[in-house]
Formats: C-alpha cells, structure tokens, sequence
C-alpha cells in the first residue's frame, strides 16, 4: 500500500488534509515522483488520515497527549521504521520537532534536514499558526505561500519557493485562505517535484551575511 512512483516520502499532518489530496492527486497521476509511503498525524480521527486512506496510503496516528516531546518523536521515529523514505513532508503539521530530531534529519552532504513544509504567508513576514488571518489583521496588501526546508527555528529553514497573492480590502481571513489554498496546492507538489528531480543546492546567495536559500541548476549561481 503506497502512493505514486518515484522517491519515497512521508507526509506528516494534523488536520484537513488538503495539501496532503493534492501531494497525493499529483503522485498518483504522475506529476509529482514521488512514493508515498506513510501519513504521519499526532491528532485523532484527522481529516488527513481519512483522506490518505482513499489513496491507499498507511496511516500511523500517533497522539502526542500525554507524551514528552522526545518520547513522541521516538514513537514516531519508532513506527517509521519499516517505512522507507528519504524525505519527511509536512502538510499542516501542527508539532515543532527538537533539536535532536531535526539533527537525525539532516543530510551533511546536501547541508540542510531531508524536512520540507509549506507555510501560509511569505516568510519572513508572518511566521506562526496563522498565516492568512495575521495578513488581514496587519493589513498587507500582498501576500502567500513559501515552501522551505526545515530547520530548528520556528517556519525558518532555507526557502525554495514562494508564490504571491494580492489581499483584497474586504478579504477575510477566510475568503483569503480559500484564495491561499488553491496556491498552495499548486505551488506544494510542483515544488516537491523540482526538489526530487532537479539539482539544486543551499547557497547563501551574495551578500556575506546571506541566509541559506535554496538554487535550483548547476551552472553559476553561489556556493
Ligand atoms: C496550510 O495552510 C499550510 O500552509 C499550513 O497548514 C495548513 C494545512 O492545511 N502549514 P491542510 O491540512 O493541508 O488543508
């Protein structure tokens, strides 16, 4: 039972599920190379597990109550075992991982965690929980969605891709999310696609005190 052709990855969420329906849409028509192995959730009957189901991918649902932080993350580590995957997916994982789990992670010869999550806003600005509502009670005008590599900071991580979307001036939360969603479920297979199958490296880009960022292609660019 799995999902998809290609690299083998796990897809951890906690709730609706609905970036996880379109990682899984494009896996099984073949848009995205990937194979998706396992669905992680920490919350019970989420909609995510009922989802991964329809697409006939297993389902760990490990609850976190009651647990301290590294005894959760051994459990899941634990149950991932006979699942083989090389990337970790975050689609709405609403957990952030220790130190020492983003450590086991890590890949030193790509310089960065096997981690990826897409986050509701253009990061730097509005990292957190809520990404749309934080953009309508600030008032931007402009806002989006930012697919990263995840590191030990709170949605911070090297980015790889970002895709805006004009805030109107009657958007609610709401109408903005619903606008936001439909981009994210664009901009999370295709970019997961790039990642798996195209060369790609974490440069600091020019400036001496440049932050790590994702570039795709071998030719030029920075080290
Ligand atoms: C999305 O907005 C995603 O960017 C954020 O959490 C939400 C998850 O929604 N990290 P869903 O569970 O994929 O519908």
């Amino acid at each position: 039972m799995s999902c998809g052709r290609g690299v083998p990855i796990v897809v951890f969420g906690s709730g609706r599920g609905s970036n996880f329906r379109a990682l899984a849409e494009c896996a099984r028509s073949g848009t995205l190379a990937a194979n998706i192995a396992a669905v992680v959730t920490n919350v019970k009957h989420a909609g995510i597990a009922e989802i991964a189901r329809e697409y006939n991918v297993p389902v760990l649902e490990i609850p976190h109550s009651g647990l301290e932080r590294e005894a959760h993350e051994e459990a899941v580590i634990n149950s991932l075992k006979v699942f083989k995957h090389e990337w970790i997916v975050l689609a709405g994982y609403m957990r952030l991982f220790t130190p020492k789990f983003i450590a086991r992670y890590f890949d030193q010869t790509l310089g960065c965690t096997r981690i990826v999550n897409i986050h509701p806003s253009l990061l730097p600005a509005f990292a957190g929980a809520d990404g749309y509502g934080d953009a309508v009670t600030y008032g931007v005008k402009l806002t989006g969605a930012t697919v990263h590599l995840v590191s030990a900071g709170l949605d911070d991580g090297p980015i790889i891709a970002q895709e805006s979307i004009v805030v109107d001036d009657f958007d609610t939360k709401q109408t903005l999310a619903e606008r936001g969603l439909a981009l994210e479920h664009r901009l999370y297979p295709k970019t997961l696609h790039r990642l798996l199958t195209e060369e790609w490296h974490v440069s600091c880009g020019p400036a001496q005190d440049g932050r790590a960022r994702v570039v795709f292609g071998t030719k030029g660019g920075h080290k």
